[in-house]
């Protein structure tokens, strides 16, 4: 229940905003989320300048898990974020695994998880624990740094990188525009800003891909490149689209769990005795750090058909976004939702999502977050956060664009 002085604080779910990013900046999402499932689980919101009218709310576990789930009901391909469902359309439907439903999703999904899966990637979990502990020892002897810039930034964008072949040389920027395509480091920044930075990346991966299929290698894009599905090559747009998710999905998401854990473990300094205490092990804080940090806070789909969901009517046609932001801290299925709980069993957060679109990195977004947990873990004794953290201006991906810290290791005086 909530208390009388969050009745003041938090807003109705009438008079929230969820398109505009700066609505999570100014609530607490763990208080807002809260009254949703409490007083509209499955909340309309009317949006005015879009070509759709308006959109579903859905913010609770079982809801948001069914929904997921039901890929007959419900499509991916007008759109899986709030931005393109409700433009009506998703350039890359068809074109890109998360915007392409039916056979061909699965043919396509088959064929990635042939470079993601946990047995083909068995060998690089030992590249990115060394990589992510040099870097955490290099932070150490900075001593005061930016841990987003100095450190974050450097971690999932090498493995995907690596995967993908890309010249050492053109990574930094593929960070920027990522971060640019994904969301915004303040408002200030324009929507085009973020168009021209996916057209950036398009055309990046389309003179990239190109050179591949005349040379191949042993990477992901080379694999792309000459797979044959049905006996037919993919078309250069399935081959740039996909490329384009890797690197989306391959760095942001990771980068800002990994953010978000060390910030949460400085502010539960009891959790961070458990784990340097080794009373719990990485793992386990590892699936909680996923569930408090919930990095990829929405996804959506459209309805094909008309579907009950509580006391409401999901129309055929509508626009349905699904909040693992509020799912994962639903009281009923988390005991203290709100507390960090680095023990926590079960934990079966939709971080990740579910069902037929289940996060295709998972295995490799678990691998980062899990070698930071271990980095921290062993190699630093104490986290001070020199200032408040600098958040991200987005309704999609909840992280930081900077973080003032200082680390302090292990047995230093
Ligand atoms: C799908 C989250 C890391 C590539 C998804 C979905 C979520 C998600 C929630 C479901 C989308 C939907 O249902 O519409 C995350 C988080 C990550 C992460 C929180 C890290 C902490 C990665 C990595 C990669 C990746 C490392 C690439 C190697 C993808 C792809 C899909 C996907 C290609 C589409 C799968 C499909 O449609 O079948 N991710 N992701 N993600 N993710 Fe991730």
């Amino acid at each position: 229940m909530t208390t009388a002085q969050e009745q003041h604080a938090v807003p109705e779910p009438s008079t929230v905003d969820l398109t505009d990013p700066q609505t999570f900046l100014d609530v607490d999402p763990q208080a807002m989320w809260r009254r949703y499932r409490e007083q509209s689980p499955v909340h309309w919101q009317s949006v005015s300048g879009s070509r759709m009218p308006g959109f579903w709310a859905v913010t609770k576990y079982a809801d948001v898990v069914d929904i997921y789930r039901n890929n007959k009901d419900f499509t991916s391909e007008r759109g899986n974020v709030l931005v393109t469902l409700l433009q009506g359309e998703d350039s890359a439907s068809r074109k890109m695994l998360a915007v392409t439903d039916g056979p061909r999703h699965r043919e396509i999904r088959n064929l990635m998880l042939k470079s993601f899966s946990p047995r083909v990637l068995e060998p690089v979990v030992a590249g990115i624990h060394r990589r992510t502990r040099e870097l955490v020892e290099q932070a150490l002897r900075l001593g005061s740094l930016d841990f987003v810039t100095d450190v974050a930034d450097h971690i999932p964008i090498n493995t995907i990188g690596d995967l993908m072949d890309i010249p050492a040389g053109d990574r930094e920027r593929l960070v920027e525009w990522n971060t640019q395509t994904l969301s915004r480091h303040s408002s200030e920044d324009s929507a085009l800003d973020e168009v021209m930075a996916r057209n950036e990346i398009l055309l990046y991966f389309s003179e990239l891909a190109a050179k591949r299929r005349k040379n191949p290698g042993e990477d992901v894009i080379s694999a792309l490149a000459t797979a044959t599905v049905d006996g037919k090559p993919l078309s250069e747009d399935e081959i740039v689209f996909n490329c384009y998710s890797l690197i989306l999905g391959g760095d942001e998401s990771s980068r800002m769990s990994s953010i978000g854990g060390l910030i949460a473990f400085s502010e539960h300094p009891e959790q961070w005795r458990r784990l340097k205490d080794g009373e719990v092990g990485a793992d386990s804080a590892t699936e909680e750090v996923m569930r408090w940090t919930t990095p990829a806070m929405h996804f959506g789909r459209r309805a094909l058909v008309d579907v009950p969901v509580r006391d409401q009517v999901i129309k055929a046609g509508d626009v349905v976004t699904l909040w693992n932001s509020s799912a994962n801290f639903d009281e009923d299925v988390f005991t203290d939702p709100g507390t960090f709980d680095i023990a926590r069993t079960p934990n079966k957060h939709v971080a990740f999502g579910h069902g037929p679109h289940f996060c295709l990195g998972a295995f490799l977004g678990r691998v980062h977050v899990n070698a930071m947990v271990e980095a921290l873990r062993t190699r630093v004794a104490r986290i001070e956060l020199d200032g408040p953290p600098q958040r991200l201006y987005s309704n999609f991906v909840y992280g930081y664009s900077g973080l003032p810290v200082t680390l302090t290791a292990e047995g230093a005086s």
